[in-house]
């Protein structure tokens, strides 16, 4: 089988075609993914719409799926699948600011829980003609870019992480009392260090990182807008537009994505969701 990887762009992402997804993988498939994931941070896997259960199945030959806080959309014969529709139903639905919906914020998938997850699998089964790419941006080059000065500032710096976060620009949907329970605030560092390549990201989600540690409001909320201006330059972006059938898996280490919520009314955006089971992120070195 032979299997073609093309860079998508400067950023980051390649896209990957080949393989029928539907089907096991031989070894050398997935060692030749688990290598070009490492280097471009997201691949794009060319398919056909997979069912719930064939999308766990190439799932679990990748990583650890794990269920998702929403219980709502989890698919009943494969929980570790959610299913998510963000589609407009009508007029009203739609804001006419984008900043007030929720996914048009930047983040990383999890950063709420201890144990984040280290990556997410995304297929899209109905898209939008127009409209609803998702962004990401890569937080490696974004940090390798960095003034020393301001490396040797954030080194050993820890920040909370939280469900909701008054700095957000957009309210969460709201959790069920059993969700709430499992949502406590997460402390990370704010330079991490990814486990498989030693790289430092700076690892910050706009629609979850309340403060630094030990600093005061002002202070915190001066150097998170700093790194979040840094951050979301174009320069370290890939805007993904859908095809029927694409499975994005991204590196929740070392990307933040957001999504364009501006498509038409009435035209369903839906997709199928994996998370795989990551570590606690660390610092890039002992603090
Ligand atoms: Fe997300």
């Amino acid at each position: 089988m032979t299997l073609r990887i093309v860079p998508l762009s400067e950023a980051l992402g390649a896209e990957v075609t080949g393989p029928d997804w539907a089907q096991p993988l031989d070894s050398r498939t997935v060692a030749a993914l688990e290598a070009a994931f490492l280097e471009f941070h997201l691949l794009c896997l060319r398919s056909e719409t997979l069912t719930s259960l064939a999308f766990l199945g190439l799932a679990r030959q990748l990583g650890t799926p794990q269920t998702q806080l929403i219980a709502e959309g989890r698919q009943a014969d494969a929980p570790e699948v959610s299913r998510l529709e963000t589609t407009y139903r009508s007029m009203a639905d739609k804001p006419d600011d984008m900043r007030s919906v929720r996914l048009s914020g930047w983040h990383t998938d999890d950063s709420y829980f201890p144990v984040p997850a280290k990556a997410t699998l995304l297929q899209s089964l109905a898209i939008p003609d127009s409209g609803g790419q998702t962004r990401f941006a890569n937080m490696q080059t974004a940090y390798r870019d960095l003034p020393e000065e301001m490396k040797a500032r954030i080194e050993g710096l820890r920040a909370v992480h939280r469900y909701d976060t008054r700095r957000a620009k957009a309210p969460p949907i709201e959790l069920t009392r059993e969700e709430e329970a499992e949502t406590q605030e997460a402390v990370h560092p704010l330079a991490r260090r990814h486990e498989d390549t030693g790289e430092t990201a700076i690892y910050f989600n706009a629609n979850r990182t309340d403060r630094i540690v030990g600093m005061s409001a002002a202070e915190s909320d001066s150097l998170l807008d700093q790194l979040d201006r840094h951050t979301i330059q174009p320069k370290y972006q890939y805007h993904h537009t859908w095809r029927v059938g694409d499975i994005l898996i991204w590196d929740n280490r070392c990307l933040i994505h957001s999504v364009n919520m501006d498509f038409p009314v009435g035209q369903r955006r839906i997709h199928q969701r994996i998370l795989l089971a990551g570590a606690a992120p660390a610092h890039t070195k002992a603090p």
